[in-house]
């Protein structure tokens, strides 16, 4: 066992090494040659909503997209990057805010979901408004809270770059720049972030085991979380009322948002957990600090209204019924969804 672990951890760091070389490698080359880009992801994965035939990911295409994804000048004053308010280190979330921060430091209203495995998801945003990932740019590009630019306005100043021209005509054979390129870009890029490399994902392949804590805590997890956060993303994607309280100082209801339906007053998309160790603060306003303060919301906190969700709400108990080493179990088990080769892997760095 010790063994494996160790040829596995000699394989791990030749394969950074490796990847490092051949990043630097296709940093360096005119970048003339595409070629497809493999996705790899493991068979229990659900299957791939992204559409590649309408925008065929490639190596130059995610290449393009990486650039864009850190490029100031999408917005307004050339400070706020996608990789601004999505820090890797953090699943692609912002740390060190509750909602997000745009231009101006101006404030938004929702706390910066996780970016990764984006290539299987049916809808996007916290409310589902965003069907289709290539049309997702488009609203923090244009929101005046985040970038607040417009894409004739990014493309005058990408177009100036000869780095740029070189980076469209190697991903799109031609120099010509279009919001249509640049979109389909970035979203190539965020297709490559599959994160499916967490203990979780080796237990599954029978290369590591569960400690005892973190089983007990995936049992305590399939009948009490598993209904809302299922299958190998931990989300059925679903909007769900956790009977939390409205925050008046964002005036967000969800997705009562894009449907103005009263039945949707305060539903929100489930998350997936897959780097939940990763991502505080959560919830989509971030409200809670730690894993801990959403399993006691959960557990103490959790608001009778009309719209609950009858999950959180059976035989005349309102909330999920926790003790203290339950949670610490169910903790366990979360902490072995955390990919640390998705954050560190320089492939998805700036
Ligand atoms: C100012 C901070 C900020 C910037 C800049 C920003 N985002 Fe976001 N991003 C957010 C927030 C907040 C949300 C959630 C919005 C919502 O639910 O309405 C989000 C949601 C997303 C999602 C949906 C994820 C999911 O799970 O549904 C994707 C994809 C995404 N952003 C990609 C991008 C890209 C690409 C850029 C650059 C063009 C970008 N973001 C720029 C804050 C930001
Ligand atoms: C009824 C469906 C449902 C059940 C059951 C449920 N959740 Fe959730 N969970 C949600 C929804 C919806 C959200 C997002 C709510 C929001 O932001 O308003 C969420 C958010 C979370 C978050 C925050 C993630 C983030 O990125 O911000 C964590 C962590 C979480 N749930 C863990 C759990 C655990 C652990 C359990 C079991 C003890 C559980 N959930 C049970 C629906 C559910």
């Amino acid at each position: 066992m010790f063994t494996m672990i160790k040829m596995f951890k000699i394989g791990l760091i030749l394969l950074v090494f490796l990847s490092f070389v051949s990043c630097s490698d296709e940093v360096m080359e005119p970048l003339e040659k595409d070629k497809v880009y493999n996705l790899s992801f493991p068979s229990y994965f659900p299957e791939m909503t992204f559409d590649t035939s309408g925008n065929p990911v490639t190596k130059n295409g995610v290449e393009l997209g990486r650039k864009l994804f850190y490029e100031g000048r999408l917005s307004r004053n050339n400070t706020i990057s996608c990789g601004f308010c999505h820090i890797q280190e953090n699943a692609f979330t912002h740390h060190g805010h509750t909602v997000s921060h745009g231009v101006d430091d101006r404030i938004g209203i929702r706390n910066a979901p996780a970016i990764q495995n984006m290539a299987f998801l049916k809808r996007y945003m916290w409310d589902g408004v965003i069907h289709n990932l290539n049309e997702q740019p488009i609203i923090p590009i244009t929101n005046e809270d985040e970038m607040d630019s417009s894409m004739p306005e990014v493309i005058s100043k990408l177009s100036s770059d000869s780095k740029y021209k070189k980076l469209f005509k190697s991903a799109y054979g031609d120099e010509n720049m279009t919001g249509d390129r640049v979109l389909k870009a970035l979203s190539q890029f965020m297709v490559t972030m599959i994160s499916a490399d967490s203990k979780y994902d080796r237990v599954k392949q029978g290369r590591e085991n569960f400690s005892s804590e973190e089983a007990k805590g995936m049992n305590l997890f399939q009948q009490k979380c598993a209904s809302c956060h299922s299958g190998e993303l931990f989300t059925d994607e679903s909007f769900r009322n956790t009977g939390m309280y409205y925050n008046t100082q964002f005036k967000d209801a969800g997705r009562y948002r894009v449907t103005l339906d009263q039945s949707d007053w305060m539903k929100f998309r489930v998350p997936s957990l897959r780097n939940v160790e990763y991502t505080a603060p959560y919830m989509h306003d971030g409200r809670f600090y730690s894993l801990e303060a959403v399993l006691n919301f959960y557990s103490d906190n959790v608001e009778d209204n009309p719209n609950l969700d009858p999950q959180l709400n059976q035989n005349g108990h309102v909330g999920i019924a926790m003790n203290t080493q339950e949670k610490q179990f169910i903790i366990a088990f979360l902490r072995t969804l955390s990919d640390k080769n998705f954050i560190s892997n320089p492939k998805f760095a700036e």
